[in-house]
């Protein structure tokens, strides 16, 4: 019944304005009409234990879709392997002017320039806190999941070594791992913060001021020249963090985009990104060489695509535009195709398949 009225919202989702569509959903799903999960507990073959965190699948909802905490359990319940909200800055910010989200129908992607449009680190925290009181429910739909903070700065008035260290400070009892956002290509100066020694020095400032925080990873472009990777990923580790998210959208504009809105200004995500994505995710790999936990992001949408990251080197996925185009309903999809293409592939669980390729 519930799939009922979630699949006739999609189709309703659809025929809206791309940001009116997306506040839609945020209501429909507070109002508890996602659907659920189906029957409840994920195949063991999609179980993932990384960062000393157990998953009970991979596939996680990435940033950006719950900017300001208020939809973690309803993402849970549709089956979602673990939720990351955010991204979330020191003071609420309205975000760039309207319209600022596109929909590439035909590419199958998405252009944003959103800008960072959250209510702030106050009310994120008071959502996480409150969520971390909650009792898990149940052990299959809606069971706890691990939920990640995603940190970012103000447009205005930022001070990166001074604002990182006190997000981690509002949310390091509430989350299960954090994310420092260094990559959005809409707030002016951010991916700069990917520099090596500046990274470093935000890390240390963290390290220094929460020697009791949860992990850590940091979120990369998939712009970043490929000889700047080798000392982003030393950067990362020196500076203490335990991962990397790869990647956030691109600014570069892939060849044969179709649609009329290819030209605006901001973020690319979605099917286009895959390539782009994966190579970095390969890049990324080899250099970390197991040194740290990888999050793949970017233009994922089949089970195949979930493997082909895992065999890459990744330990979990994250995904946004798929999601945004065809509901709820492909987070079971996607474990199903999951479960078939590691065994059309020789491979018992996704551990067996990780850093095969
Ligand atoms: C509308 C929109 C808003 C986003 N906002 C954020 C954000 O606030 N923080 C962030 O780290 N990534 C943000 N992202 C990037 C996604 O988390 C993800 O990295 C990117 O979309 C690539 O994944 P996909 O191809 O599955 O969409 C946003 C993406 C979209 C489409």
């Amino acid at each position: 019944m519930m799939d009922i009225v979630s699949n006739m919202l999609m189709k309703l989702v659809r025929r809206l304005d791309p940001e009116d569509a997306h506040r839609l959903a945020l209501d429909a799903l507070m109002l508890g009409l996602g659907g659920g999960n189906g029957s409840g507990r994920d195949d063991p073959a999609l179980s993932v234990r990384a960062m000393g965190l157990r998953f009970p699948n991979p596939i996680g909802i990435a940033a950006g879709f719950d900017k300001n905490a208020q939809v973690i359990r309803p993402l849970a319940r549709i089956g979602f392997g673990f939720v990351e909200a955010g991204t979330v800055t020191p003071l609420p910010q309205e975000g760039n002017p309207r319209p600022r989200l596109f929909r590439l129908t035909e590419d199958r992607a998405i252009i944003n320039r959103m800008g960072f449009n959250n209510q702030g680190i106050d009310r994120f925290a008071v959502r996480m806190a409150r969520l971390h009181k909650l009792p898990a429910k149940g052990n299959g739909a809606g069971a706890r999941v691990p939920v990640g903070a995603n940190l970012g700065i103000n447009k205005n008035g930022a001070d990166p070594e001074r604002d990182y260290p006190r997000l981690v400070g509002r949310v390091k009892h509430y989350a299960d791992y954090i994310v420092l956002n260094l990559s959005s290509p809409n707030t002016p100066g951010l991916r700069d913060l990917q520099q090596a020694d500046r990274l470093q020095a935000i890390l240390q400032a963290i390290g220094e001021a929460h020697p009791d925080r949860p992990p850590l990873l940091v979120k990369l472009a998939p712009d970043l020249a490929r000889d700047d990777i080798g000392p982003v990923i030393e950067a990362v580790i020196a500076g203490g963090a335990q991962g990397v998210t790869v990647t956030n959208t691109t600014i570069s504009r892939p060849d044969g985009l179709r649609s009329p809105h290819a030209g605006e200004t901001g973020g690319l995500s979605g099917r286009p990104l895959r390539p782009l994505a994966e190579t970095v995710l390969r890049d990324v790999a080899q250099i970390a060489a197991g040194r740290l936990t990888l999050v793949a992001c970017g233009g994922i949408e089949t089970g195949a695509d979930i493997v082909d990251r895992v065999r890459a080197g990744a330990d979990l996925v994250q995904l946004y535009s798929a999601f945004a185009y065809e509901g709820p309903g492909i987070v079971r999809r996607l474990k199903r195709e999951t479960v078939r293409a590691l065994n059309a592939e020789g491979f018992e669980t996704l551990a067996d398949a990780k850093g095969t390729a």
